[in-house]
């Protein structure tokens, strides 16, 4: 029987190379990968899988050219604004994580607007990391842990593990099970840096765009036969 992940996690890297392949601009690739998105969160929903983290544009990413930046800002609003219905209708809970001041303000109404209509879903959780970065997240998650000290809610005694994890992104869900990294890179990018403390690592060569959902299955199997040990061994 197929071991299902509660919590997958994507790096979808690869997009500009798929374009360039092709002659084509960038953007066009970051289109084609909102395809393979939609594949992914059917195909999680479809198996059960709990949380989905996506990482659609890093703390790093604003750094590149204005122009691709302004226009992958525009593909999220688009994006946002088709996909509300459908994912309303598969019942698929909506959070985004990161430091959204960043966006514009439409991007940041319909941000906002979205996660409200789907707050009460309860099938898949699909988070989308943007303007996301694993040492924002702790950073951040130390920023208020400080400041409710300050305010006498907790003392420092209460920021153990389990007290601090508290504060970051992605509190309520479960530990990521299984992280993939689409285009052959072998890195985190500082994508999640707590939640991935024992995840399982997937690479694969194929660029995001092309990346579906025989693809996905490929990773789970990967998954599937890996030992999880969490450091401790079985008793002979
Ligand atoms: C990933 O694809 C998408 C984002 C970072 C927004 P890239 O744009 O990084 O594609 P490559 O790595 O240049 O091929
Ligand atoms: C990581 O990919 C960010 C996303 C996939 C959103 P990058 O393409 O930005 O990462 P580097 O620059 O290769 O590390
Ligand atoms: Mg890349």
């Amino acid at each position: 029987m197929t071991n299902i992940p509660k919590h997958i996690a994507i790096i979808m890297d690869g997009n500009g190379r798929w374009a360039s392949k092709r002659n084509l601009p960038r953007i066009v690739g970051h289109q084609q990968g909102v395809k393979a998105v939609r594949t992914v969160v059917k195909a999680c929903g479809a198996m059960g899988v709990n949380t989905l983290t996506l990482f659609a544009f890093s703390s790093e990413n604003k750094n590149r050219s204005s122009e691709e930046v302004s226009l992958l800002f525009k593909l999220f609003l688009t994006v946002l604004k088709l996909e509300v219905k459908k994912l309303n209708k598969h019942s698929v809970r909506l959070k985004i994580i990161g430091d959204l001041s960043l966006f514009p303000d439409d991007v940041q109404t319909i941000a906002r607007e979205a996660q409200a209509q789907l707050a009460d879903n309860t099938g898949l959780t699909l988070v989308i990391a943007a303007n996301y970065g694993g040492q924002w997240d702790i950073a951040q998650a130390a920023k208020q842990a400080a400041q409710a000290a300050i305010k006498g809610d907790i003392s420092p005694e209460d920021l153990t593990i389990e007290g601090f994890s508290k504060y970051l992104s992605l509190a309520n869900e479960p530990a990521v099970d299984l992280l993939i990294r689409s285009s052959g890179e072998l890195r985190i990018s500082n994508f999640l840096l707590w939640d991935v403390a024992y995840s399982e690592f997937y690479f694969t060569d194929t660029l995001w765009p092309d990346f579906d959902e025989a693809e996905l299955n490929i990773a789970i199997e990967s998954f599937n036969h890996r030992d999880r040990r969490f450091g401790a061994r079985k008793e002979t």
